[in-house]
């Protein structure tokens, strides 16, 4: 395998789509004064307790009492004069937020919000029916904050904007996945066509540089691939907080390397600017220098920037379409069968480390959404014992880059919460756009005029919109690959059955021939693989 196959391999991971469905809602204060000022900071709360109102504009505003610097855990806590009818402002940890509760309701409180140093939390607990007092998290800064811009005299109420079940950010999702796939096929139709007839002009070595540059997988390396993906699964789910920097060194290598690959194809056909630079008996052109300058820039800037949640996704998104564009048409299939058994054992995969392994873990949830998440899910988890005030805000944990993100756009308009992303993972383009890139080849080697190929792009569609279905049906993460794995293998393997091609098909038409020629050629090994076959 060359560095580029190796260097994906050890992070192609397959996550699953992933949507944050917490209740977040907006907390509005203002101070009726002249003249009124309005602020409105991010809450959360729990929408099994409290339903909010979708605006503030008949909203009954309560008046903020300050006691950010109790907890309110006992009776000795609460002031002589009561709550009535007021917000109360407490902080968190010392006790559970349903006894803080409880205190706050008994001396008359409407509102109870609780200041939280570690994030915003999400509020549960076994909530008894008589406690109907509002209750939601508010973060320590914010507080503050509140306090240098307002100054006193508060009036605060809740309110959670209702969003619609589409969002935009799914159709992005969907044609960033159909663009990568359609133009990772064909870009790897373009190389084989190079293959099948090389120029006269070029010589040997060329030729051999181009064939190393290219990875052909066999039905072994496909199960050795698997068994790794999920070795990798689980090694991240144990060890997240350190590998996943090594995830991330090995994403700014990789991704740097596939833009450089990507663009430089497309600036070779550029006639211009073509001047050379030699040093040390090797000549580069300059113009491929500065891009290769360029892309290591890119990536280095999404390694700095990586938590700027508001605008980095562009960034990732842009450096994982090259990922996987490249992926697509460096890792070849050299056959339907090949494509049967990794696109069958990777849903097998996708789907046990969703559905199965909650019955496995000790906290009934899935490893896969554990990974995919891994920073929200562990914090909640450090919440069980209150035992302990956490002292500082943490620093936000890393998230792996191996997913295309894309902020839901609604969200980012309307509240001042972190914004929620979509989510797909790179398995979910890279796995089913190794079946249509291989399609493309067939149809390059048998000249069926793309068939095999648009077919199978066009079920690949169809298997996005299947899950986005789905996904809203269902309101969890899907496993993207439950869909489009059975959509693109039924579809080709019906358009091969209807043009009667299936054994050529499955065994890769031409391909062994071409491949033990040129075996024969480099005096390379003949894989047992490709003699079994014929
Ligand atoms: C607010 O109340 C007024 C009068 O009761 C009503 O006409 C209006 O529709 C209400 N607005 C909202 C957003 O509920
Ligand atoms: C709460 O309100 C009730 C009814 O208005 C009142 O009887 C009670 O004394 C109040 N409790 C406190 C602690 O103010
Ligand atoms: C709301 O509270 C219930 C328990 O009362 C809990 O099961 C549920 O997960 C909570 N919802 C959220 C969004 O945290
Ligand atoms: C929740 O509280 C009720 C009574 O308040 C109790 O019967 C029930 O067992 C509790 N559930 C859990 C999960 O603690
Ligand atoms: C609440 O009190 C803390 C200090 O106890 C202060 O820093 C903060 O600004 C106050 N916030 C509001 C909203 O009054």
């Amino acid at each position: 395998m060359g560095p580029t196959g190796l260097l994906g391999l050890l992070f192609f991971l397959l996550l699953p789509w992933s949507q944050v469905y917490a209740s977040r809602g907006i907390l509005r204060s203002v101070v009726i004064k002249d003249p009124p000022t309005a602020k409105d900071y991010c809450i959360t709360y729990n929408s099994t307790w409290t339903t909010l109102p979708s605006t503030y504009t008949n909203a009954t505003f309560y008046r903020l009492l300050n006691l950010s610097s109790v907890s309110l855990c006992s009776r000795s806590e609460v002031p002589s004069l009561g709550f009535e009818n007021m917000a109360v402002l407490v902080m968190d940890g010392n006790c559970n937020i349903l006894d803080k509760a409880l205190l706050a309701q008994e001396n008359n409180a409407s509102m109870l919000l609780i200041a939280s140093k570690d994030g915003l939390p999400a509020p549960k607990g076994n909530k008894s029916d008589h406690l109907t007092i509002q209750i939601a998290y508010v973060k320590y800064g914010d507080v503050i904050n509140m306090g240098q811009v307002l100054g006193k005299d508060i009036d605060v109420t809740l309110y959670s904007p209702t969003f619609a079940q589409f969002d935009i950010s799914l159709l992005v999702i969907f044609l960033i996945s159909v663009f990568t796939v359609a133009l990772g096929g064909y870009w790897s139709g373009l190389s084989e066509m190079e293959d099948l007839r090389p120029s006269p002009s070029e010589d040997e070595s060329d030729r051999r540089k181009k064939k190393d540059e290219n990875v052909t997988f066999t039905p072994l390396t496909v199960i050795l691939f698997v068994v790794i993906c999920c070795v990798m699964l689980l090694l991240l789910y144990f060890f997240y907080k350190w590998l996943v920097y090594v995830i991330i060194c090995v994403f700014c290598l990789a991704s740097a390397m596939s833009l450089f690959n990507c663009l430089s194809a497309l600036i070779r056909n550029i006639p211009y600017g073509r001047c050379r630079m030699s040093c040390f008996n090797k000549s580069a052109e300059v113009r491929l220098l500065f891009l290769a300058a360029f892309c290591a820039a890119v990536s280095v800037t999404w390694a700095v920037f990586r938590n700027e949640d508001r605008w980095i996704w562009i960034l990732q998104d842009i450096l994982g379409i090259a990922f996987c564009l490249n992926f697509i048409k460096t890792l070849r299939m050299p056959n339907f069968k090949a494509c049967v058994i990794l696109l069958g054992l990777l849903l097998l995969y996708d789907v046990f480390f969703v559905f199965i392994t909650p019955f496995i873990t000790k906290n009934g949830q899935s490893i896969m959404v554990e990974v995919a998440a891994g920073p929200s899910e562990r914090s909640e988890k450090s919440d069980e014992s209150y035992v302990e005030v956490p002292a500082e805000s943490q620093a936000t944990y890393e998230k792996l880059p191996v997913v295309i993100r894309v902020p839901r756009f609604q969200y980012s308009a309307a509240t001042l919460c972190d914004i929620p992303m979509s989510l797909l993972g790179f398995g979910d383009i890279i796995v089913p756009g190794l079946l249509v890139a291989y399609c493309k080849r067939f149809d390059v080697r048998t000249a069926s005029s793309s068939i095999y190929y648009i077919s199978c792009t066009i079920a690949y569609a169809v298997g996005m919109v299947l899950t986005f279905v789905i996904l809203m049906v269902m309101k969890t993460g899907q496993p993207a690959l439950l869909y489009l794995v059975p959509c693109t293998l039924l579809t080709s393997s019906f358009i091969a059955w209807r043009r009667r091609e299936m054994k050529k098909f499955w065994n890769g038409g031409s391909y062994e021939i071409m491949e033990q020629t040129e075996n024969a050629v480099n005096e390379e090994h003949i894989t047992g693989e490709a003699q079994e076959v014929q």
